[in-house]
């Protein structure tokens, strides 16, 4: 990776501090900053994309949990926010278990500050194009029990993955490990096929080097054989929507809440390994 930066480095933009200052978050320098303002000016509805993509995660790990998922792999985790994959899932079962994985070591250092004291959790510094070195960690296979069913997840990660870098494979490769009933939630960039995504993503492969918006039915690729469940493919803001209190959102023609345009460019789905 060509856009490592270490806990201190604030020489060079990081993608999870990045996502931070969109989420509004104080983990983040004047670096990542410039790169967070690129996505406002040229994409002003930005932090509306980073809220629907984190909101999104949260019902899919809750909707995991219910399922009677309890062990979860989180790949290009993040930095530690309000509402992490672990706190989400033991609102609904006590015992689960989650493996962090983040290439970042700034997001890692922070990882285990917070969760120093709690047995149950793991983070891995490592690339998700490498899933077998994530696969043989010690502390994930002390945690997660590969004969049991796994929510793998790659939220908001997979379009940090250029093309050359076959973003599927990792997909597929989990997807050949985990038992059958296992989840697999990916979020992702949408192109709106639109001039403004274009210009985004041409500034994030100047900087960063990697950003990709993909068509539906790249993202959709991105699954492989895997069985998309309800509702499939959707907006990030209409995948299972909350019930908002005495429901009266304005109709889209799809039936849920009025969506902003900026919304419509982050889309994701749930599915399950048959
Ligand atoms: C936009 S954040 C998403 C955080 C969280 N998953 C969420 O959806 O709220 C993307 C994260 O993926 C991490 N990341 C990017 N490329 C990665 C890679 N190849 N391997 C592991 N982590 C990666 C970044 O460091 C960052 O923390």
């Amino acid at each position: 990776m060509t856009d490592r930066a270490t806990a201190d480095d604030q020489s060079k933009p990081s993608i999870a501090r990045v996502y931070d200052y969109l989420l509004g978050g104080k983990d983040n320098y004047a670096v990542d900053r410039e790169i967070g303002d690129i996505f406002i000016k040229e994409l002003p509805g930005s932090p509306a994309i980073a809220l629907a993509n984190r909101q999104a995660l949260i019902r899919a790990v809750g909707a995991m949990a219910r399922d009677g998922i309890s062990q979860f792999v989180d790949l290009g985790s993040g930095l530690p926010t309000a509402d992490n994959v672990h706190q989400v899932a033991r609102r609904h079962n006590a015992e689960a278990r989650v493996a962090y994985v983040d290439n970042d070591p700034g997001v890692v250092a922070r990882s285990r500050v917070l969760l120093a004291a709690d047995g149950r959790t793991t983070v891995v510094q490592a690339d998700l194009r490498e899933p077998e070195v994530i696969y043989h960690d010690s502390g994930v296979r002390e945690l997660i029990d590969f004969d049991e069913p796994v929510g793998v997840i790659f939220s908001g990660v997979l379009h940090h993955l250029n093309d050359a870098e076959r973003p599927a494979e990792p997909v597929r490769w989990w997807a050949d490990r985990v038992p059958s009933g296992s989840r697999f939630y990916i979020s992702h960039f949408r192109s709106g096929e639109n001039g403004e995504t274009r210009v985004v993503e041409q500034k994030l492969q100047g900087s960063l080097g990697r950003g990709r918006w993909r068509t539906d039915e790249e993202i959709i690729d991105l699954f492989g054989d895997l069985e998309l469940l309800e509702p499939g493919l959707v907006y990030c803001s209409l995948w299972r929507p909350d019930p908002a209190p005495g429901d009266g959102g304005a109709d889209n023609g799809v039936g849920g809440p009025e969506l902003t345009v900026w919304e419509q460019l982050i889309s994701c789905a749930l599915a399950r390994k048959p």
